[in-house]
């Protein structure tokens, strides 16, 4: 295994594990990406997936809101994208500027999963990522924990089927209900990648990982329960046991992020993730309440509100923070879900330094 320099900040490790912290840590979804002038200046008019795969320009842009905001983001996330998980297993994806996700040919028919390449080596397919992630960590020097992450089994299959953005979901839903076997198989597909995709981001030197379902609230309470939280749990609990395997020693803070769905808060406290991160449909206090601290709360900031006033932002930050209960307990601070390119990077700095400000009172 490789040696990375010795971390300075470890108030996010703290957090997530439940220890009493001096001031909540933060970040913020999608930190790095378009709103920062920096990034375009060294994305150029480069491929999106190209920037993702050379490592020297994949740390050069999970660094620069680090840098941006010296001293008052607690963690990095490595440059990278959900889709690389379907990437892995042999689907063409592209990112279409100003449309966003566009697959070449998506999985319509359960004929279709032929297409697929069966048992993904996982270390090949995505080595790019890991050594994207080891020279992050190694030029990061230590100033924050470095966060991998991936797609959820759910949100993928809907990116996979759908062939992009969806507003319907209607493929994605005729597959669950007109084909629920083939759909489990597509899930247990994803899943395995998955989980093999972050025991080996860890080994390349992530600290923490994010799993994000942002697709949740598409699926009702209870297909959320069959199509998306049996996945979610085999990812928690198959991966302390491989990563012991794998050699690492450490205990590895997971975080699930599953965007809509607020029906199933108890069942994601209990899901084996020590973070449950939130959207902006939650009350703070009742998700406080009904956690009960048996996770750390992320969250959950309306990102929109960086477009009011510094005084709107203001009193958004200081009833957020009273929400999560003063947040020096059980609490990650972010948005509920990513920044927008529109935004002024001057008003996120405000947002962050309040959140200092307040959160260590
Ligand atoms: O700073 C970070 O958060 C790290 C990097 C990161 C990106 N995507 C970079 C990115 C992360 C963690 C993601 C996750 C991701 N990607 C999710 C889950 C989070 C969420 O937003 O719900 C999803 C659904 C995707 C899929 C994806 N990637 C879409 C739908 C799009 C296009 C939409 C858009 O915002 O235009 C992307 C592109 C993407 N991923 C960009 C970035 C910086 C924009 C690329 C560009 O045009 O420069």
């Amino acid at each position: 295994m490789t040696e990375f320099p010795p971390l300075k900040n470890d108030l996010i490790l703290r957090a997530a594990r439940g220890e009493k912290v001096e001031r909540p840590p933060m970040w913020i979804m999608r930190q790095a990406g378009r709103y920062l002038p920096e990034y375009h200046e060294v994305k150029g008019g480069r491929d999106f997936f190209e920037t993702c795969r050379d490592a020297e320009i994949a740390s050069e842009i999970t660094i620069q809101p680090i840098d941006h905001f010296d001293g008052l983001i607690d963690a990095a996330i490595i440059f990278s994208d959900i889709l690389v998980i379907p990437q892995a297993m042999g689907m063409d994806v592209q990112m279409i500027d100003k449309v966003g996700p566009r697959f070449t040919d998506p999985l319509r028919v359960p004929e279709d999963l032929e297409k697929l390449s069966k048992d993904v080596n996982v270390l090949k397919e995505l080595d790019w990522a890991f050594k994207s992630i080891t020279l992050t960590r190694k030029k990061l020097e230590g100033r924050v924990p470095l966060l991998g992450f991936c797609g959820a089994p759910w949100t993928l299959m809907v990116y996979m089927i759908e062939g992009g953005g969806s507003k319907m979901f209607r493929f994605a839903k005729e597959w669950l209900f007109k084909y629920p076997k083939q759909s489990h198989e597509l899930l247990q597909r994803i899943t395995d990648v998955a989980m093999e995709f972050l025991a080996q981001q860890v080994v390349a030197g992530a600290q923490m990982l994010q799993v994000f379902e942002s697709w949740g609230g598409e699926l009702g309470p209870d297909d959320f329960k069959e199509f998306s939280l049996p996945y979610l749990r085999q990812i928690s609990s198959k991966l302390p046991p491989r990563l012991k395997e794998l050699g690492v020693k450490e205990d590895i803070p997971m975080t699930v992020f599953a965007k809509g769905s607020w029906y199933a808060l108890e069942d994601l406290c209990e899901s084996g993730y020590q973070c449950v991160s939130l959207d902006w449909s939650y009350d703070p206090a009742a998700a406080v309440e009904l956690s009960n601290g048996r996770v750390t709360l992320q969250g959950n900031l309306d990102p929109g509100v960086m477009y009011g006033s510094e005084e709107t932002i203001t009193k958004k930050v200081e009833a957020m923070i009273k929400g999560f209960g003063g947040g020096k307990e059980h609490y990650i601070i972010n948005f509920g879900h990513g920044t927008h390119p529109f935004m002024d990077p001057e008003k996120i700095r405000h947002f962050l330094k309040e959140c200092h400000r307040i959160g260590a009172q």
